[in-house]
């Protein structure tokens, strides 16, 4: 689910660059659309308070939290406040990806605002150290939304912007976040759109055979002959494990490492499952660069490769390629450093943002996801709740609070919420855990055919299905009814003179 999925192959990215501007340029409608809507963001920081919660331990301490800001589309007098909430990664990757409330803030005069989740990119409370055991404990959903609240507060004050609307926005978990914050702190944001989040699945409220069941269908989808093959590549592998043919196994798949027994087995195994997941997430009918390079519809561009291998397990490495070996620089995989198992069986990815989500997925975040070779084409991986309880313990020494989000964030309870979008598309294995029902006439929920992971945060582009287009302008009308509706609520307050 992390941006920090991005393995190290990927980030041999820039070598690519100058070929991927080239290949834009030729659009030139879509650059010249891209320029007008460039939002030239600044990147600042705010000394945050440390615990929110707790006036003893942290007392006044602070933490400089990072967000990016733009007044390029602002209009001071009418125009709302485009708020996104941060999620597990780098801002500037979401701010990279969601050029859609760009445009947006262009048509309705917005200041936008990405702000850094704590514990994440470069909002780090302890520095170095944030992600080390002992040193999380002030990662929490609630600290995050408390931040995002003081900061949106502090930026109205600084900005004369004390009853400009604002709107929250975000894609994934930053998409929880957005529908959380306008739940939590509604007297801040006048509505959220959420997309793609699985508020109910992360509830502990999901199935947990959903996620890879989704994951095989884009991939029986694109051709039945696809998934049998996958079923094939992962039932002759574990074939080879059960003869004790490991070096088979690992000369064909280009382990680095020889394979020795289950535990290799099982490495391998949700190494590959991984390469699966994030093709179906990032399944755009476009080339993009989120979570690591990828051609238009990898989906199909993986079961091509899969389909045109001789062998099946040689299939399975030439699709898995796609995922870690972007750079075709990778001469093996080493299958512990590019894929870390951890307590999100959809990815954590690698390095400290991979840590704290780690620990999120510890804590309030349920992630027991798993695929059992009958419901998905994947090997039978369990991940139960006491595998989930165990790992925790050993890794980080917390228990994971199963059922916390059902009393913080409502579950899938949202009859008393308003003014939320929640947006899914049917590529998107995430879309299973979200809500797909219209709550009430303000809770809407709107589908995208066609649509991978947040597909309606991206930026316009001449290969978008017309379903995101009709959903972009569902959200765009919305947001604009909501915000014109705040105007008219609010109380009249003495203005402090135009600024700026
Ligand atoms: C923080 O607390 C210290 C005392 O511990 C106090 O001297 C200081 O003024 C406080 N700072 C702020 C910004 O409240
Ligand atoms: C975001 O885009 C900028 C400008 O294109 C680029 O320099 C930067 O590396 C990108 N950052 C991330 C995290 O994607
Ligand atoms: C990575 O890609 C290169 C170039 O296509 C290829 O030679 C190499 O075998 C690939 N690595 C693996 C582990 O498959
Ligand atoms: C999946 O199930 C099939 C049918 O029971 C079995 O033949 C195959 O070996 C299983 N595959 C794996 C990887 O366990
Ligand atoms: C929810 O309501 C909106 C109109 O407000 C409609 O466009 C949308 O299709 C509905 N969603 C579902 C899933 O029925």
């Amino acid at each position: 689910m992390s941006p920090s999925h991005r393995a190290p192959a990927a980030r041999l990215a820039p070598s690519w660059a100058p070929v991927l501007l080239l290949a834009l340029g030729l659009h030139s409608l879509q650059a010249g659309a891209r320029r007008a809507t460039d939002p030239n963001f600044q990147e600042r920081y705010f000394e945050q308070l440390l615990d929110h919660f707790n006036f003893e331990r942290f007392g006044n301490k602070t933490f400089p939290q990072r967000y990016l800001v733009s007044d390029e589309f602002w209009d001071r007098t009418q125009g709302p406040i485009f708020f996104y909430t941060g999620n597990e990664g780098d801002v500037w990757s979401f701010a990279n990806n969601s050029g859609f409330i760009s445009e947006l803030a262009a048509q309705q005069g917005a200041l936008l605002v990405f702000a850094e989740h704590r514990y994440y990119g470069k909002s780090l409370p302890f520095g170095a150290w944030s992600t080390s055991r002992g040193f999380t404990e002030l990662l929490t959903v609630e600290q995050a939304l408390a931040d995002f609240a003081v900061l949106l507060q502090a930026l109205r004050q600084d900005l004369g912007a004390q009853d400009s609307p604002a709107i929250a926005f975000g894609g994934s978990y930053g998409g929880m976040l957005s529908a959380y914050m306008r739940m939590k702190y509604p007297h801040l944001v006048a509505g959220a759109l959420a997309a793609s989040a699985p508020v109910v699945a992360v509830a502990g409220l999901g199935d947990s055979s959903q996620f890879f069941r989704d994951v095989t269908e884009d991939f029986a989808s694109q051709s039945p002959k696809c998934a049998q093959g996958v079923r094939d590549a992962f039932r002759q592998i574990k074939d080879l494990f059960l003869r004790g043919a490991y070096d088979t196994v690992s000369r064909e798949f280009g382990t680095c490492q020889p394979l020795l027994g289950p535990k290799d087995q099982t490495q391998l195994f949700v190494f590959a499952r991984n390469a699966f997941t994030v093709l179906a997430m990032m399944d755009y009918p476009y080339p993009t660069d989120f979570l690591g390079p990828l051609p238009a519809n990898p989906v199909g561009v993986g079961c091509d490769r899969l389909l045109s291998e001789a062998q099946r397990i040689s299939g399975l490495r030439a699709l898995a390629g796609l995922v870690y070996n972007a750079s075709g620089t990778e001469r093996c995989f080493d299958i512990y450093r590019l894929y870390r198992s951890c307590a999100d069986p959809t990815g954590c990815g690698t390095g400290p943002n991979a840590k704290a989500w780690d620990y999120q997925a510890c804590t309030e975040i349920s992630l027991t996801f798993a695929s059992n070779n009958v419901t998905d084409m994947f090997p039978a991986l369990p991940f139960t709740e006491e595998l989930r309880q165990q790992y925790c313990l050993d890794t980080w020494g917390v228990w994971p609070r199963r059922d916390w989000l059902r009393t913080s964030f409502w579950g899938a309870d949202l009859r008393a919420a308003s003014n939320i979008i929640f947006s899914n598309g049917d590529l998107d294995p995430w879309a299973g855990g979200g809500i797909r029902r219209n709550v009430s006439a303000s809770v809407v929920a709107v589908g995208i055919r066609g649509g991978a992971h947040h597909l309606d945060l991206r930026a316009s582009h001449p290969e978008d299905p017309p379903s995101v287009l009709e959903a972009r302008q569902l959200e765009a009308a919305l947001i604009g009814q909501w915000v014109r509706a705040a105007r008219r609520e609010q109380r009249p307050v003495p203005r402090a003179g135009p600024r700026g």
